[in-house]
């Protein structure tokens, strides 16, 4: 049924996008040395779409991948999703696009999220606005004040979460992670706590986000229409929240320098302006960006924690181990009645460990879609100008010539490899100016998650499956048996 539904959304994307995509064209430029990478268009209209669906319904999700590199070579050209695209699973042309020093390449989604996101969002703006955004939003998620306050309010949702489940009974890990990783988000984002408003947020963002991947239609009764009214009713309760935080930071003796930095919101609000823009960011459009940040937020940490749950299960030597490690810290905290700090969370080596191993084998982002702006070479390929790429990030994590036995779930590897920053192998976060911001705090997030998890019950999971199209997610959302480690 899912697949027949993804299908029909897919056909409609392509009808949709028909009009207003290069398709075909320039296939044979050259530039330079530079030539279009080889490949197959595939069908008028479909493209290699009914493939690349296919592959990702599959227990493998690189077989579409793996087939054209071996025919094709490691950058190759497609006609996927209504774009001619071409896709790299080379780390260095990867690193090139994500470094994007030259400005050559934008971001490039599908019509219904460009959609649902607005015109100045932090996921579609280029240049030294985006620069400005995204060093104001990383700049508070990194700093070490932050950390050790949120580390509290992550341990306490936590627990309150735990504090619901039912021992012996199936809870589905899919859904309940996504009761600790909102409120944490809100929290990060505007400081809003558990109460009516965090549950209206919840609810309009579960009917917000079912628009992105549907039909780019927009009008009455259409998924993205409702999907577009959630978020303006979203948006409306934020501003109230940016208007109210504004009039207190002018009522502090208009002493704004004096203000903490509490969230998201109050770093942006601190902006007052440079020379490339006069004023600072608009109300508006902080309103509109906080709501757009849930978006990689919530789509992505929840992913990661269901499937180290479902890795951690099949891998009973590594559950074994990181219970060890995690029991260690959780004694030595009993016994000195102690605090967490957020370092000592984070310098737990095999639960860092079992993090990266996590991230590299779920691929919850796959490839990051970016388009040129101009014609540009790269290692002998030609990317022309309007055409998109994708930087498999996927098709890297899972190449045995980057990780040894890369299917299975080994999380001692990361004690020969480390997590070196510039690795071009291991990007889950992406990397240049967009990488992540929200890595640190998932990472943390992760941990804290783990070490209750892993220090409170032992627990049965159901069999299931892993489907990696159009998101990764579990297909019963992994049910679980729990049972309290000291009962
Ligand atoms: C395991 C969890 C996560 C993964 C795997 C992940 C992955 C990514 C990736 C690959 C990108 C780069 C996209 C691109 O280059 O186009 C990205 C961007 C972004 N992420 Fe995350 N993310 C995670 C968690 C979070 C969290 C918790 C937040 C919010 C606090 C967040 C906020 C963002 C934002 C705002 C961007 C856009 C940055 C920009 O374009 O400048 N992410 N994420």
């Amino acid at each position: 049924m899912e697949w027949m539904i993804g299908v029909c959304v897919v056909m409609g994307m392509l009808v949709m996008s028909w009009w207003i995509l290069p398709y075909g064209k320039n296939d044979e430029k050259t530039v330079g040395k530079g030539k279009v990478p080889k490949g197959n268009s595939g069908w008028p209209l479909l493209g290699e779409t009914l493939d690349f669906i296919a592959s990702g319904y599959t227990s493998n999700p690189v077989t579409f991948l793996e087939k054209r590199k071996s025919l094709y070579g490691n950058v190759f050209k497609t006609c996927i999703l209504g774009s001619n695209v071409i896709i790299s699973t080379d780390p260095d042309v990867n690193k090139v696009v994500l470094q994007n020093h030259q400005a050559n390449f934008v971001p490039a989604y599908p019509k219904s999220i460009r959609e649902l996101m607005g015109e100045q969002s932090i996921l579609k703006m280029n240049g030294t606005m985006h620069k400005k955004v995204h060093t104001l939003i990383a700049g508070f998620l990194r700093s070490p004040q932050f950390k050790a306050r949120i580390t509290r309010d992550i341990e306490h949702t936590v627990k309150q979460c735990f504090a619901s489940w039912t021992p012996h009974q199936p809870i589905y890990v899919q859904d309940q992670v996504k009761r600790i990783t909102f409120p944490v988000l809100v929290k990060v984002l505007m400081s809003v706590g558990p109460g009516e408003e965090l549950d209206f947020l919840y609810r309009e963002f579960a009917e917000f986000i079912k628009g992105l991947i549907c039909l780019p239609l927009k009008f009455p009764g259409t998924r993205l229409y409702k999907s577009l009214q959630s978020k303006d009713r979203m948006v409306k309760m934020v501003r109230k929240i940016v208007d109210e935080r504004k009039k207190l930071m002018r009522d502090n003796n208009g002493d704004e320098e004096g203000n903490t930095v509490n969230d998201v919101l109050d770093a942006l609000l601190r902006d007052k302006g440079d020379s490339s823009s006069s004023a600072g960011l608009s109300p508006e459009m902080i309103s509109q960006n906080i709501i757009e940040m849930m978006i990689p937020g919530q789509e992505t940490l929840p992913t990661a924690m269901t499937m180290a749950i479902k890795f951690l299960s099949d891998s009973p030597l590594a559950l074994s181990k990181l219970q060890e490690e995690n029991m260690k810290l959780k004694r030595l905290k009993i016994n000195c009645s102690e605090d967490y700090s957020w370092t000592e969370y984070m310098s737990l080596p095999f639960t860092q460990n079992v993090i990266s191993e996590t991230l590299r084998m779920a691929n919850i982002v796959n490839g990051i879609w970016r388009k040129s702006v101009n014609d540009i070479e790269i290692k002998g390929y030609l990317i022309p100008k309007h055409w998109c790429v994708m930087a498999s990030l996927t098709s890297v994590h899972m190449d045995e010539k980057n990780y040894e036995n890369p299917f299975k779930f080994d999380p001692w590897r990361w004690e020969k490899i480390g997590v070196v920053t510039g690795n071009n192998s291991f990007t889950p976060f992406g990397g240049g100016h967009r990488l992540c911001p929200g890595l640190e705090l998932s990472r943390l997030e992760l941990s804290i998650f783990l070490h209750h998890l892993v220090t409170t019950y032992r627990w049965v999971a159901e069999r299931d499956e892993i489907i990696y199209f159009p998101t990764v997610k579990m297909k019963r959302k992994l049910p679980i048996s729990l049972e309290p480690i000291n009962a």
